[in-house]
């Protein structure tokens, strides 16, 4: 639990009275919850390692309700926590101690959809897998796709800058995220959701709210650019021997797929087996020590079954690959998909989760799992690797029965000093939240977390919004 393993002391808000009751029921009657038992869902993160204590939840429907609570928080000096589907990794999504929980959850409308730009306006409670649907319906795709997309928000999406499955076709959301609008702490609607491909009006001030996790504003809606829903796709599934052929079939991928090359995912022996252990997916392909995921999307279907025909041919011949599977038809792409998408979740039924979302250059991904698995012996249960090889992000994930100081200490600092000494990054995707807001100095210097903290003080004076989330503590 959050505050066993972290000393944290409350800062000196104010706690939630009759009064804020009575007048968060004035701005938003019959959607203010203090049930205990509704409110426990809300208080726990997704992976169960953090819990708060919030008395109250908030769940307005319009912009102009959340910022009318957000006035009367400011005034009061009350904390606030902005919550999406609250299946973010770390620890970001609840409260630390009582702050008041604002969800996104009814505030899932569809503002516009041009189905000649391809430009959707939502709100940022829209689920990712409706908004999904929704575009597809209109032949497009939302430009992003991840694991937890039955549950999570847009705007949690947005305010995690979120990475997933679609990064390496279609960049970063803050690429495609044309325009927001974001209530900022003191309840002023800052009104940027404008839908432009081209807006060089001085500071691109969104830009700031993307990965902002919550500390700088609330986002109430997106406007993102959709891409044209692609007429052929397909998935090869393949065995690699050992990871230098990994890297060698990315390469080779990169070089004979070209523009159709969509997605490059993989994953270790040890995922497979936790995947099939728990949740009983059978192993498409003959068992080996990595597998990859290689997705393609594009335009004709005849001319990416002969590239991709033409290219297995090659990695099977030359030996970067002994087994393969490949699907084109929906049913057997999302069997194979799951194999990637689901180790998450198994994982998290193996036991306490260590976990680790580094950016590494891609020919040192695996070293650090291979390195750690034998330096932590029986002390772990499992070490495992995975991720979005073609983005350079590794997912290194240690699990134990149960949390012990000891493994912690034989992971941290280490894994984050390794990764430093290889220029990459402590937090590839999943962001800082709680959880990582004191490793933040290992990859930024100085003199950007105090630019950060000025920025957070003058967005948000009096620090109200997600305390204790994303700048370090001692700052
Ligand atoms: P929450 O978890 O509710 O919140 C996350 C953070 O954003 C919190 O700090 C919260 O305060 C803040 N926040 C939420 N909504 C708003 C808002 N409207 N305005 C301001 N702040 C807000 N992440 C990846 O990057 N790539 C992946 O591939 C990926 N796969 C995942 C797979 C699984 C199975 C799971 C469980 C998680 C995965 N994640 C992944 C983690 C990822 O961060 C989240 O899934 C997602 O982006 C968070 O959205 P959410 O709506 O659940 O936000
Ligand atoms: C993934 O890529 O599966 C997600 O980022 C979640 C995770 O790291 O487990
Ligand atoms: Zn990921």
């Amino acid at each position: 639990l959050t505050q066993e393993r972290c000393a944290v002391q409350r800062l000196p808000f104010s706690t939630v009275s009759e009064e804020d009751l009575a007048a968060f029921e004035c701005i938003i009657p019959g959607r203010v919850t203090t049930d205990p038992e509704e409110l426990e869902a809300h208080n726990v993160d997704w992976l169960r390692t953090h819990r708060g204590c919030s008395k109250v939840l908030l769940r307005p429907r319009t912009s102009q309700e959340v910022s009318h609570i957000l006035r009367h928080c400011y005034k009061r000096n009350l904390a606030v926590n902005p919550q999406g589907g609250n299946t973010g990794m770390v620890g970001g999504s609840v409260p630390v101690f009582d702050e008041i929980i604002l969800s996104t959850a009814l505030m899932n409308q569809v503002v516009s959809f041009n189905s000649v730009s391809g430009i959707l306006v939502c709100q940022a409670g829209c689920v990712l897998e409706e908004l999904s649907r929704y575009v597809e319906e209109q032949d497009f795709i939302m430009p992003l796709d991840l694991g937890a997309k039955g549950s999570c928000h847009i705007g949690g999406n947005v305010a995690t800058n979120a990475g997933g499955l679609r990064f390496l076709r279609y960049g970063s959301l803050h690429g495609t995220v044309l325009g927001l609008e974001v209530v900022l702490a003191n309840g002023t609607i800052l009104n940027c959701l404008t839908s432009l491909r081209k807006d060089n009006t001085g500071y691109d001030l969104k830009q700031l709210f993307i990965g902002s996790e919550g500390t700088l504003g609330i986002i109430t809606a997106v406007s993102i650019l959709c891409p044209p829903k692609p007429k052929s796709v397909n998935v090869a599934f393949l065995g690699c021997p050992g990871f230098a052929e990994v890297l060698q079939t990315f390469s080779t991928s990169k070089g004979m797929l070209g523009e159709i090359l969509s997605a490059f995912e993989f994953m270790d022996a040890e995922c497979m087996q936790l995947v099939g252990r728990y949740l009983h997916l059978a192993c498409p392909v003959q068992e080996s020590p990595f597998y990859v995921l290689i997705e393609t999307s594009g335009s004709d279907a005849g001319h990416d079954a002969d590239k991709l025909g033409g290219f297995l041919e090659h990695l099977l011949g030359s030996g970067l690959v002994t087994d393969g599977t490949l699907a084109t038809d929906q049913k057997k792409i999302k069997m194979l998909w799951a194999l990637r998408e689901r180790i998450t979740e198994a994982l998290s039924l193996d036991g306490c989760v260590y976990k680790y979302d580094l950016s590494l250059p891609v020919e040192r991904l695996y070293d650090l799992v291979t390195t750690l698995r034998a330096h932590l012996g029986p002390c772990a249960k499992h070490v495992v690797g995975y991720g979005h090889l073609g983005d350079g992000n590794l997912h290194l994930n240690v699990t134990a029965e149960a949390f012990s100081t000891s493994l912690l200490a034989a992971l941290e600092p280490h894994v984050y000093k390794w990764t430093v000494d290889q220029q990459g990054s402590v937090s590839a995707e999943h962001g800082v939240g709680f959880k990582k807001r004191d490793v933040l100095g290992f990859s930024k210097p100085p003199e950007a977390l105090q630019l950060m903290c000025q920025l957070k003080t003058l967005l948000d004076p009096r620090g109200i919004l997600n305390p204790y989330k994303t700048l370090p503590s001692r700052a």
